[in-house]
């Protein structure tokens, strides 16, 4: 009776023109961002990018229309977790994507849980992340993933004692740690280990402390939209002019920023994942297509995170022929493997984390403009925290 008379009005309703479309033909994206606050590069950069994969690849998969909710949580993990509730219980979306930070990416991993949708963290970069939620899929990186490069190239390349300097949370922490066991093992010494806040960070006292400490290096991790900050205060405190080497991840010779950056950052050796000057022809269709719909904004490792993450869920969709149920989903992510306009890329089946190649890139002017320009790579590479804790 009661299915009877639902039909009835849906037909009625269809026949009239009203019919909505049906909750089932759409799949909703939770996008959570920090558009506004201290990260809202994060936030800048990750949109342009989803919403410049959307149109080139159309916002139907497996006859499922795709919509995207955006939300701004300002970078703060208490909003983020609200936004994230909001969007299951009253939107019912099917997928949450985005996470500029991990407190932020750490807030929801319960929720993810104990609603069973998939969250897709494009941004967030502390190697337990993945491990907080088995519907937690990361299309980012890991720190010690991007440093323990870094460390074996110091050590390789006639580099002795160094100070490491990092934000202090998640990222820059799993950045030290990373740096200072390889380093160790590699036969360098660290002789200090400085930790900076995350809010309103002055780098000044601790850049003289470096200074202080006369290493052959500093390795650097700030966290992206930091970094040219972080450069001018290391040119004011004339570190560039005392011989003290930056040794640093992309996050702090981040393309978003690096052209503000000036000389100080011409030389600078750093391991990443993406440069927008990676040379490939995926890499420089993408670099081409964002900077014509962003008014010429280059893109960032942040803006590949979230391009490769919507590149997954449509991946996903189509490998279930439709089906939103999140552990279907996250099923289907697990060992995917495409061309990332970063290179080759596969989501770890046992972690959700993905495999990539890392590069060595040194800050070069090339045609007017500093880029990031990939001189050596490491192929794919895993988390080497979790790859250390197997048996
Ligand atoms: C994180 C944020 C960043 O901006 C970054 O470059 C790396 C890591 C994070 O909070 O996990």
């Amino acid at each position: 009776m009661l299915r009877r008379s639902f039909l009835a009005g849906l037909c009625l309703a269809a026949s009239v023109g009203l019919a909505p479309a049906l909750a089932q033909d759409t799949v909703r994206i939770g996008l959570i961002l920090p558009m506004t606050g201290a990260s809202s590069t994060t936030g800048k950069q990750a949109e342009a990018a989803i919403r410049l994969f959307m149109q080139q690849n159309g916002t139907t998969v497996a006859g499922k229309k795709i919509e995207l909710i955006l939300k701004d949580d300002t970078g703060v993990a208490d909003t983020t977790k609200r936004i994230a509730q909001e969007l299951i219980v009253n939107d019912k979306v099917n997928v949450l994507m985005g996470f500029g930070l991990t407190p932020l990416a750490l807030a929801v991993a319960p929720l993810a849980t104990q609603a069973k949708v998939p969250q897709i963290v494009t941004a967030a970069a502390t190697a337990i992340i993945t491990e907080q939620s088995p519907f937690i899929v990361r299309t980012s990186f890991t720190l010690p993933q991007a440093t323990v490069p870094m460390a074996e190239w110091a050590a390789k390349n006639g580099v002795k004692k160094v100070v490491t300097l990092v934000t202090d949370y998640g990222p820059g922490i799993d950045a030290e740690k990373a740096f200072v066991e390889r380093f160790a093992k590699d036969g360098g010494t660290v002789v200090e280990s400085l930790r900076v806040p995350l809010r309103n960070p002055d780098f000044s006292p601790f850049l003289q402390r470096v200074r202080d400490a006369s290493p052959d290096a500093v390795f650097v991790f700030v966290p992206s939209g930091f970094g040219s900050t972080f450069m001018k205060q290391f040119a004011e405190r004339g570190l560039d002019k005392a011989g003290i080497r930056l040794l640093a991840t992309g996050d702090v010779t981040d393309d978003d920023q690096l052209n503000e950056m000036g000389d100080t950052a011409l030389g600078v050796i750093n391991t990443h994942h993406y440069s927008a000057a990676h040379p490939s022809p995926e890499n420089k269709a993408f670099v081409e297509a964002f900077r014509k719909a962003n008014n010429g904004m280059r893109p960032n490792f942040m803006a590949v995170g979230a391009y490769d993450g919507i590149n997954l869920v449509y991946k996903a969709l189509e490998k279930t022929k439709g089906n939103t149920d999140g552990t279907a989903l996250v099923d289907a992510m697990k060992g995917m493997s495409w061309t990332s306009v970063r290179g080759p890329v596969t989501i770890d089946p046992e972690t959700r984390d993905i495999i990539q190649d890392i590069y060595i890139r040194k800050v070069e002017k090339v045609n007017g403009e500093l880029w990031n320009v990939e001189f050596a790579k490491i192929e794919q590479v895993k988390d080497p925290v979790k790859a250390a804790k197997k048996p």
